[in-house]
Protein backbone atom coordinates (compact mmCIF):
# COMPACT_ATOMS: atom_id res chain seq x y z
CA UNK A 1 0.00 0.00 0.00
CA UNK A 2 2.77 2.42 0.93
CA UNK A 3 4.48 1.46 -2.64
CA UNK A 4 1.62 2.24 -4.01
CA UNK A 5 0.59 5.36 -2.26
CA UNK A 6 4.45 7.12 -2.71
CA UNK A 7 4.00 5.93 -6.55
CA UNK A 8 0.51 8.25 -6.83
CA UNK A 9 2.05 11.05 -4.81
CA UNK A 10 4.66 10.97 -7.19
CA UNK A 11 2.52 11.28 -9.84
CA UNK A 12 0.76 13.85 -8.65
CA UNK A 13 3.78 16.30 -7.27
CA UNK A 14 7.34 15.99 -8.30
CA UNK A 15 9.77 13.51 -7.66
CA UNK A 16 10.69 15.38 -3.96
CA UNK A 17 7.74 14.39 -2.87
CA UNK A 18 7.79 10.73 -3.22
CA UNK A 19 7.41 9.36 0.35
CA UNK A 20 9.95 7.21 2.20
CA UNK A 21 12.02 5.84 4.91
CA UNK A 22 15.23 5.89 5.32
CA UNK A 23 18.38 4.33 7.14
CA UNK A 24 20.00 6.87 9.41
CA UNK A 25 23.84 6.05 8.97
CA UNK A 26 25.51 6.31 12.39
CA UNK A 27 29.19 7.05 13.79
CA UNK A 28 30.24 6.80 17.39
CA UNK A 29 30.90 9.31 19.18
CA UNK A 30 32.80 8.70 22.56
CA UNK A 31 33.23 10.82 25.47
CA UNK A 32 36.75 10.54 27.12
CA UNK A 33 36.10 13.14 29.88
CA UNK A 34 34.52 13.61 32.32
CA UNK A 35 33.75 10.23 33.92
CA UNK A 36 30.49 11.58 34.55
CA UNK A 37 29.71 11.33 30.89
CA UNK A 38 32.22 8.56 30.00
CA UNK A 39 31.07 6.65 27.24
CA UNK A 40 30.05 5.59 23.78
CA UNK A 41 26.62 7.37 21.95
CA UNK A 42 25.30 7.65 18.68
CA UNK A 43 25.20 10.43 16.47
CA UNK A 44 23.83 10.85 13.36
CA UNK A 45 26.26 11.31 9.61
CA UNK A 46 24.82 14.08 7.44
CA UNK A 47 24.14 14.04 3.66
CA UNK A 48 26.72 16.95 3.11
CA UNK A 49 29.91 18.09 4.78
CA UNK A 50 32.64 15.58 4.39
CA UNK A 51 32.21 12.27 6.86
CA UNK A 52 35.58 11.07 8.13
CA UNK A 53 34.67 7.88 7.08
CA UNK A 54 37.78 5.66 7.74
CA UNK A 55 38.81 8.11 10.32
CA UNK A 56 38.39 9.59 13.83
CA UNK A 57 38.90 12.90 15.29
CA UNK A 58 39.71 13.73 19.11
CA UNK A 59 38.57 17.38 20.34
CA UNK A 60 37.30 19.91 22.95
CA UNK A 61 34.02 20.22 22.83
CA UNK A 62 33.18 24.26 22.90
CA UNK A 63 29.08 25.97 23.79
CA UNK A 64 29.77 29.14 23.34
CA UNK A 65 28.19 32.29 25.58
CA UNK A 66 26.57 33.06 22.70
CA UNK A 67 24.71 32.07 18.98
CA UNK A 68 24.19 28.72 20.61
CA UNK A 69 22.18 27.88 17.54
CA UNK A 70 25.52 28.71 15.24
CA UNK A 71 22.95 31.21 12.77
CA UNK A 72 24.92 34.29 12.79
CA UNK A 73 28.56 34.54 11.99
CA UNK A 74 31.07 34.15 15.32
CA UNK A 75 33.33 37.06 14.28
CA UNK A 76 30.42 39.32 15.23
CA UNK A 77 30.40 37.87 18.93
CA UNK A 78 34.44 38.00 19.14
CA UNK A 79 33.90 34.21 19.11
CA UNK A 80 36.68 31.91 17.30
CA UNK A 81 37.17 28.42 18.15
CA UNK A 82 40.59 27.95 16.10
CA UNK A 83 42.91 26.19 18.70
CA UNK A 84 46.37 26.84 19.65
CA UNK A 85 49.00 25.05 17.97
CA UNK A 86 49.79 21.89 19.44
CA UNK A 87 46.00 22.42 21.39
CA UNK A 88 43.25 19.77 20.23
CA UNK A 89 40.99 20.67 18.14
CA UNK A 90 37.30 22.52 18.90
CA UNK A 91 34.43 20.38 18.66
CA UNK A 92 31.50 23.08 18.37
CA UNK A 93 28.01 22.18 19.88
CA UNK A 94 25.47 24.05 18.52
CA UNK A 95 21.55 24.07 19.38
CA UNK A 96 18.83 23.03 16.98
CA UNK A 97 16.66 25.42 15.16
CA UNK A 98 16.11 28.52 13.47
CA UNK A 99 18.46 27.84 10.99
CA UNK A 100 20.12 25.25 8.19
CA UNK A 101 22.03 22.90 9.19
CA UNK A 102 24.39 23.68 5.92
CA UNK A 103 24.34 27.69 8.07
CA UNK A 104 25.45 26.20 11.51
CA UNK A 105 27.88 23.73 9.87
CA UNK A 106 29.46 27.00 7.68
CA UNK A 107 29.52 29.38 10.30
CA UNK A 108 31.02 26.65 12.99
CA UNK A 109 34.17 26.34 9.86
CA UNK A 110 34.18 30.12 9.38
CA UNK A 111 35.05 30.38 12.80
CA UNK A 112 38.16 27.76 13.12
CA UNK A 113 35.55 24.69 14.31
CA UNK A 114 37.24 21.34 13.24
CA UNK A 115 34.03 19.68 13.65
CA UNK A 116 30.07 20.56 14.54
CA UNK A 117 27.98 18.62 16.57
CA UNK A 118 24.18 19.86 16.70
CA UNK A 119 22.28 19.02 19.68
CA UNK A 120 18.37 18.17 19.04
CA UNK A 121 15.79 20.56 20.28
CA UNK A 122 13.44 17.85 21.05
CA UNK A 123 13.83 13.89 22.22
CA UNK A 124 13.09 11.55 18.97
CA UNK A 125 15.21 9.31 17.24
CA UNK A 126 17.82 10.77 15.13
CA UNK A 127 16.98 12.33 11.91
CA UNK A 128 19.43 12.62 9.10
CA UNK A 129 20.81 16.31 8.53
CA UNK A 130 20.03 17.69 4.77
CA UNK A 131 21.10 20.33 2.36
CA UNK A 132 17.84 23.60 2.38
CA UNK A 133 16.20 22.62 -1.13
CA UNK A 134 15.74 24.79 -4.14
CA UNK A 135 16.95 27.98 -3.90
CA UNK A 136 19.12 27.61 -0.46
CA UNK A 137 20.81 24.97 -1.33
CA UNK A 138 22.90 26.58 -4.33
CA UNK A 139 24.14 28.83 -2.11
CA UNK A 140 27.77 28.66 -2.51
CA UNK A 141 28.81 28.75 0.61
CA UNK A 142 26.93 25.19 0.59
CA UNK A 143 29.27 23.51 -1.53
CA UNK A 144 32.32 24.83 0.53
CA UNK A 145 31.35 23.15 3.89
CA UNK A 146 34.18 20.77 4.86
CA UNK A 147 33.70 19.85 8.01
CA UNK A 148 32.58 17.37 9.61
CA UNK A 149 28.50 17.37 11.25
CA UNK A 150 27.02 15.21 13.23
CA UNK A 151 23.47 15.24 14.90
CA UNK A 152 23.40 14.30 18.75
CA UNK A 153 20.01 13.72 20.89
CA UNK A 154 19.21 16.22 22.79
CA UNK A 155 19.43 13.81 25.90
CA UNK A 156 23.26 13.76 25.44
CA UNK A 157 23.51 17.57 24.10
CA UNK A 158 21.71 18.86 27.56
CA UNK A 159 24.62 16.60 29.56
CA UNK A 160 27.38 18.10 27.78
CA UNK A 161 26.15 21.18 28.33
CA UNK A 162 25.64 20.84 31.98
CA UNK A 163 29.32 19.04 32.50
CA UNK A 164 30.60 22.77 30.49
CA UNK A 165 28.77 25.26 32.92
CA UNK A 166 30.05 23.06 36.10
CA UNK A 167 33.59 24.29 34.55
CA UNK A 168 34.38 20.39 33.52
CA UNK A 169 35.87 20.07 30.10
CA UNK A 170 34.94 17.77 28.08
CA UNK A 171 36.57 15.48 26.00
CA UNK A 172 35.46 13.65 22.69
CA UNK A 173 36.45 11.12 20.04
CA UNK A 174 33.80 11.26 16.96
CA UNK A 175 35.25 7.70 15.18
CA UNK A 176 33.88 7.03 12.10
CA UNK A 177 35.78 3.45 11.92
CA UNK A 178 32.82 1.81 12.46
CA UNK A 179 30.35 3.60 10.13
CA UNK A 180 31.06 0.96 6.92
CA UNK A 181 31.47 -2.59 7.70
CA UNK A 182 34.94 -4.23 6.84
CA UNK A 183 34.77 -7.81 6.66
CA UNK A 184 36.89 -8.60 4.15
CA UNK A 185 39.28 -8.09 1.12
CA UNK A 186 36.63 -6.99 -1.65
CA UNK A 187 34.61 -4.38 -0.99
CA UNK A 188 30.84 -4.83 -2.38
CA UNK A 189 29.59 -1.71 -3.59
CA UNK A 190 25.94 -0.66 -5.51
CA UNK A 191 25.17 2.39 -7.31
CA UNK A 192 20.83 4.08 -7.84
CA UNK A 193 21.39 5.93 -10.34
CA UNK A 194 19.75 7.00 -13.72
CA UNK A 195 20.08 7.47 -17.36
CA UNK A 196 17.70 10.81 -18.00
CA UNK A 197 19.94 13.71 -18.24
CA UNK A 198 17.32 16.44 -17.77
CA UNK A 199 17.43 17.17 -14.33
CA UNK A 200 18.96 20.26 -14.53
CA UNK A 201 21.94 20.14 -11.67
CA UNK A 202 21.01 17.38 -10.00
CA UNK A 203 21.49 14.63 -13.00
CA UNK A 204 24.82 16.78 -14.17
CA UNK A 205 26.93 16.37 -10.87
CA UNK A 206 25.62 12.47 -11.08
CA UNK A 207 27.20 12.26 -14.51
CA UNK A 208 30.04 14.02 -13.22
CA UNK A 209 30.39 11.80 -10.20
CA UNK A 210 30.44 8.82 -12.99
CA UNK A 211 33.22 10.26 -15.15
CA UNK A 212 35.24 11.41 -12.70
CA UNK A 213 35.30 8.21 -10.81
CA UNK A 214 35.08 5.72 -13.69
CA UNK A 215 39.13 5.57 -13.78
CA UNK A 216 39.30 4.22 -10.35
CA UNK A 217 36.17 2.27 -10.48
CA UNK A 218 37.62 0.39 -13.42
CA UNK A 219 40.97 -0.02 -11.91
CA UNK A 220 39.49 -1.37 -8.81
CA UNK A 221 36.96 -3.98 -10.77
CA UNK A 222 39.69 -5.09 -13.00
CA UNK A 223 41.92 -6.27 -9.55
CA UNK A 224 38.94 -7.67 -8.34
CA UNK A 225 39.21 -5.18 -5.34
CA UNK A 226 35.80 -4.24 -5.76
CA UNK A 227 32.43 -5.97 -7.19
CA UNK A 228 29.93 -3.14 -8.66
CA UNK A 229 26.21 -3.28 -8.88
CA UNK A 230 24.61 -0.13 -10.54
CA UNK A 231 20.98 -0.50 -9.89
CA UNK A 232 17.98 1.59 -11.12
CA UNK A 233 14.96 2.50 -9.69
CA UNK A 234 11.13 2.24 -10.97
CA UNK A 235 7.82 2.83 -9.47
CA UNK A 236 4.63 0.89 -10.14
CA UNK A 237 1.39 2.45 -11.52
CA UNK A 238 -1.68 1.80 -9.11
CA UNK A 239 -3.92 -0.30 -10.57
CA UNK A 240 -7.31 1.99 -11.33
CA UNK A 241 -4.42 4.21 -13.07
CA UNK A 242 -2.88 1.53 -16.01
CA UNK A 243 -5.04 3.51 -18.39
CA UNK A 244 -4.74 6.71 -17.70
CA UNK A 245 -2.31 9.22 -19.81
CA UNK A 246 0.08 9.47 -17.15
CA UNK A 247 0.62 5.74 -16.54
CA UNK A 248 0.71 5.07 -20.40
CA UNK A 249 3.67 7.80 -21.15
CA UNK A 250 5.53 7.31 -17.88
CA UNK A 251 4.94 3.24 -17.58
CA UNK A 252 6.14 0.05 -19.77
CA UNK A 253 5.16 -3.65 -18.76
CA UNK A 254 1.31 -2.41 -18.87
CA UNK A 255 2.38 -0.34 -15.64
CA UNK A 256 4.28 -2.40 -14.31
CA UNK A 257 7.39 -0.28 -14.36
CA UNK A 258 7.49 3.30 -14.30
CA UNK A 259 9.77 6.80 -14.18
CA UNK A 260 8.57 10.46 -14.08
CA UNK A 261 8.52 12.41 -16.74
CA UNK A 262 12.15 14.06 -17.63
CA UNK A 263 10.62 17.57 -18.15
CA UNK A 264 7.42 17.05 -16.12
CA UNK A 265 5.84 17.68 -18.97
CA UNK A 266 3.45 14.96 -20.68
CA UNK A 267 3.13 17.04 -23.98
CA UNK A 268 7.10 17.28 -24.86
CA UNK A 269 10.15 15.95 -25.19
CA UNK A 270 10.78 12.32 -23.62
CA UNK A 271 8.56 10.52 -21.60
CA UNK A 272 8.98 8.53 -18.28
CA UNK A 273 8.59 5.26 -20.19
CA UNK A 274 11.93 6.53 -22.43
CA UNK A 275 13.39 6.37 -19.21
CA UNK A 276 12.67 3.33 -18.22
CA UNK A 277 13.35 1.82 -21.37
CA UNK A 278 16.90 3.11 -21.32
CA UNK A 279 17.25 2.29 -17.79
CA UNK A 280 16.58 -1.27 -18.17
CA UNK A 281 19.12 -1.34 -21.79
CA UNK A 282 21.92 -0.32 -18.44
CA UNK A 283 20.74 -2.63 -16.51
CA UNK A 284 21.18 -5.59 -19.36
CA UNK A 285 24.11 -4.42 -20.69
CA UNK A 286 25.77 -4.33 -17.08
CA UNK A 287 24.68 -8.48 -17.40
CA UNK A 288 25.88 -8.76 -21.00
CA UNK A 289 29.70 -7.25 -19.91
CA UNK A 290 29.27 -9.28 -15.88
CA UNK A 291 28.60 -12.47 -17.54
CA UNK A 292 31.34 -11.74 -20.29
CA UNK A 293 33.89 -10.86 -17.26
CA UNK A 294 33.94 -7.53 -18.13
CA UNK A 295 31.29 -5.44 -15.74
CA UNK A 296 33.44 -2.11 -15.60
CA UNK A 297 32.37 -1.71 -19.30
CA UNK A 298 29.40 -0.23 -17.64
CA UNK A 299 31.35 2.68 -16.80
CA UNK A 300 32.73 3.31 -20.38
CA UNK A 301 29.07 2.60 -21.97
CA UNK A 302 27.25 5.23 -19.28
CA UNK A 303 29.74 7.99 -19.46
CA UNK A 304 29.53 7.51 -23.83
CA UNK A 305 25.40 7.27 -23.84
CA UNK A 306 25.40 10.45 -21.58
CA UNK A 307 27.62 12.71 -24.25
CA UNK A 308 26.83 10.56 -27.52
CA UNK A 309 22.85 10.76 -27.05
CA UNK A 310 21.78 13.60 -24.66
CA UNK A 311 18.16 14.00 -24.68
CA UNK A 312 18.68 17.58 -25.63
CA UNK A 313 19.95 16.71 -29.21
CA UNK A 314 16.90 13.99 -29.47
CA UNK A 315 19.35 11.08 -29.61
CA UNK A 316 18.43 9.51 -25.98
CA UNK A 317 17.45 6.40 -28.36
CA UNK A 318 18.10 2.91 -29.60
CA UNK A 319 19.59 3.52 -32.40
CA UNK A 320 22.06 6.02 -30.78
CA UNK A 321 22.34 3.17 -27.24
CA UNK A 322 23.39 0.70 -29.92
CA UNK A 323 26.10 2.57 -31.40
CA UNK A 324 27.36 3.03 -28.44
CA UNK A 325 27.23 -0.90 -27.37
CA UNK A 326 28.83 -1.96 -30.94
CA UNK A 327 31.37 0.50 -30.51
CA UNK A 328 32.43 -1.35 -26.93
CA UNK A 329 32.09 -4.87 -28.91
CA UNK A 330 29.60 -6.09 -26.73
CA UNK A 331 26.49 -8.27 -27.65
CA UNK A 332 24.02 -6.11 -28.93
CA UNK A 333 21.21 -9.49 -29.42
CA UNK A 334 21.90 -10.72 -25.87
CA UNK A 335 21.17 -7.33 -24.24
CA UNK A 336 18.39 -6.87 -26.90
CA UNK A 337 17.12 -10.17 -25.53
CA UNK A 338 17.40 -9.55 -22.05
CA UNK A 339 15.36 -6.04 -22.25
CA UNK A 340 12.23 -8.67 -23.88
CA UNK A 341 9.37 -6.61 -24.80
CA UNK A 342 8.15 -3.12 -22.84
CA UNK A 343 5.02 -3.32 -24.56
CA UNK A 344 4.26 -6.64 -23.01
CA UNK A 345 1.78 -7.17 -20.44
CA UNK A 346 3.96 -9.55 -18.62
CA UNK A 347 6.85 -8.93 -16.09
CA UNK A 348 10.19 -8.37 -16.92
CA UNK A 349 12.42 -10.71 -14.55
CA UNK A 350 15.32 -8.11 -14.46
CA UNK A 351 13.32 -5.12 -13.52
CA UNK A 352 11.64 -7.06 -11.53
CA UNK A 353 14.65 -7.99 -9.95
CA UNK A 354 15.46 -4.20 -9.54
CA UNK A 355 12.25 -3.12 -7.68
CA UNK A 356 12.58 -6.18 -4.98
CA UNK A 357 16.32 -4.65 -4.54
CA UNK A 358 15.15 -1.54 -3.93
CA UNK A 359 12.41 -2.41 -1.78
CA UNK A 360 14.72 -4.65 0.34
CA UNK A 361 17.45 -2.19 0.45
CA UNK A 362 15.01 0.91 0.91
CA UNK A 363 16.68 3.05 -1.62
CA UNK A 364 14.31 5.88 -2.24
CA UNK A 365 17.02 8.75 -2.98
CA UNK A 366 18.92 9.39 -6.16
CA UNK A 367 21.74 8.82 -6.60
CA UNK A 368 22.21 6.43 -3.82
CA UNK A 369 25.67 4.71 -3.16
CA UNK A 370 25.56 1.51 -0.91
CA UNK A 371 29.03 0.17 0.70
CA UNK A 372 29.07 -2.80 2.42
CA UNK A 373 25.46 -3.15 2.47
CA UNK A 374 25.18 0.25 4.15
CA UNK A 375 24.02 3.46 2.62
CA UNK A 376 26.65 5.78 2.06
CA UNK A 377 26.11 9.39 3.65
CA UNK A 378 27.82 12.51 2.10
CA UNK A 379 28.94 14.09 -0.94
CA UNK A 380 29.20 12.38 -4.39
CA UNK A 381 32.59 13.53 -5.09
CA UNK A 382 35.28 11.12 -6.17
CA UNK A 383 37.84 11.34 -3.23
CA UNK A 384 34.77 11.37 -0.50
CA UNK A 385 33.31 8.14 -2.36
CA UNK A 386 36.88 6.38 -2.99
CA UNK A 387 37.64 7.18 1.04
CA UNK A 388 34.17 5.47 2.07
CA UNK A 389 34.84 2.30 -0.09
CA UNK A 390 38.58 2.16 1.09
CA UNK A 391 37.04 2.46 4.56
CA UNK A 392 35.20 -1.12 3.58
CA UNK A 393 38.60 -2.92 3.22
CA UNK A 394 39.69 -4.94 6.23
CA UNK A 395 42.89 -3.57 7.37
CA UNK A 396 45.98 -4.72 5.09
CA UNK A 397 43.65 -5.57 2.06
CA UNK A 398 43.25 -2.20 0.99
CA UNK A 399 45.14 -1.38 -2.68
CA UNK A 400 47.54 1.01 -3.03
CA UNK A 401 44.80 3.49 -4.52
CA UNK A 402 43.81 3.99 -1.21
CA UNK A 403 46.86 4.81 0.70
CA UNK A 404 47.71 7.87 -1.38
CA UNK A 405 48.12 10.80 0.26
CA UNK A 406 45.21 12.76 -1.74
CA UNK A 407 42.79 10.40 0.42
CA UNK A 408 43.99 11.58 3.62
CA UNK A 409 43.78 15.21 2.75
CA UNK A 410 40.96 17.48 3.21
CA UNK A 411 38.46 17.00 0.56
CA UNK A 412 36.87 19.89 -1.65
CA UNK A 413 33.11 19.24 -1.20
CA UNK A 414 31.21 19.70 -4.45
CA UNK A 415 28.00 17.82 -5.92
CA UNK A 416 24.18 17.59 -4.77
CA UNK A 417 22.26 14.77 -3.29
CA UNK A 418 18.88 14.64 -5.27
CA UNK A 419 16.53 13.37 -1.80
CA UNK A 420 13.81 11.74 -3.30
CA UNK A 421 11.65 11.84 0.43
CA UNK A 422 11.23 13.88 3.31
CA UNK A 423 12.26 12.08 6.32
CA UNK A 424 15.87 14.39 5.86
CA UNK A 425 14.97 17.71 7.19
CA UNK A 426 17.41 20.77 6.60
CA UNK A 427 16.80 23.00 9.76
C1 LIG B 1 16.55 31.12 1.37
O1 LIG B 1 16.98 31.94 0.30
C2 LIG B 1 16.17 33.11 0.15
C3 LIG B 1 16.62 33.82 -1.11
O2 LIG B 1 18.00 33.75 -1.26
C4 LIG B 1 16.28 33.99 1.40
O3 LIG B 1 15.48 35.14 1.26
C5 LIG B 1 15.80 33.17 2.59
O4 LIG B 1 15.96 33.93 3.78
C6 LIG B 1 16.59 31.87 2.69
N1 LIG B 1 16.01 31.07 3.76
C7 LIG B 1 16.70 30.71 4.84
C8 LIG B 1 15.91 29.97 5.85
O5 LIG B 1 17.88 30.97 4.98
C1 LIG C 1 34.08 28.53 -2.00
O1 LIG C 1 35.28 27.98 -2.50
C2 LIG C 1 35.69 28.50 -3.75
C3 LIG C 1 36.87 27.71 -4.24
O2 LIG C 1 37.79 27.48 -3.25
C4 LIG C 1 36.00 30.00 -3.60
O3 LIG C 1 36.41 30.55 -4.82
C5 LIG C 1 34.74 30.70 -3.10
O4 LIG C 1 35.00 32.07 -2.86
C6 LIG C 1 34.22 30.05 -1.82
N1 LIG C 1 32.94 30.62 -1.47
C7 LIG C 1 32.65 31.12 -0.28
C8 LIG C 1 31.25 31.63 -0.09
O5 LIG C 1 33.46 31.15 0.62
C1 LIG D 1 28.39 -10.54 -11.90
O1 LIG D 1 29.26 -11.65 -11.98
C2 LIG D 1 29.65 -12.17 -10.73
C3 LIG D 1 30.69 -13.24 -10.97
O2 LIG D 1 30.35 -14.07 -12.04
C4 LIG D 1 28.43 -12.69 -9.99
O3 LIG D 1 28.79 -13.19 -8.72
C5 LIG D 1 27.45 -11.53 -9.79
O4 LIG D 1 26.27 -11.98 -9.15
C6 LIG D 1 27.12 -10.93 -11.15
N1 LIG D 1 26.27 -9.76 -10.93
C7 LIG D 1 25.11 -9.57 -11.56
C8 LIG D 1 24.32 -8.37 -11.19
O5 LIG D 1 24.68 -10.35 -12.40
Amino acid sequence: MREKLGFFICFLYLWGSCYGRFVVEKSSLHVKSPDSLKGVYESAISNFGVPQYGGRMIGTVVYPKANHKACKIFSEFDISFKSMPGGMPTILLADRGDCFFTLKAWNAQKAGAAAILVADDKVEPLIIMDTPEEENASAEYVQNISIPLALISKTLGDSIKKALSSGEMVNIYLDWRESLPHPDERVEYEFWTNSNDECGPKCDSQMEFVHNFKGVAQILEQKGYTQFTPHYITWYCPEAFILSKQCRLQCINHGRYCAPDPEQDFSRGYDGKDVVVQNLRQVCLFKVANESGRPWLWWDYVTDFAIRCPMKEKKYNKECADRVIKSLGLNLKKIDKCMGDPNADAENPVLKAEQDARIRGDVIILPTLVINNRQYRGELDKGAVLKAICAGFQKTTEPAVCLSADITMNLAVRGNIEVQGRKTLNL
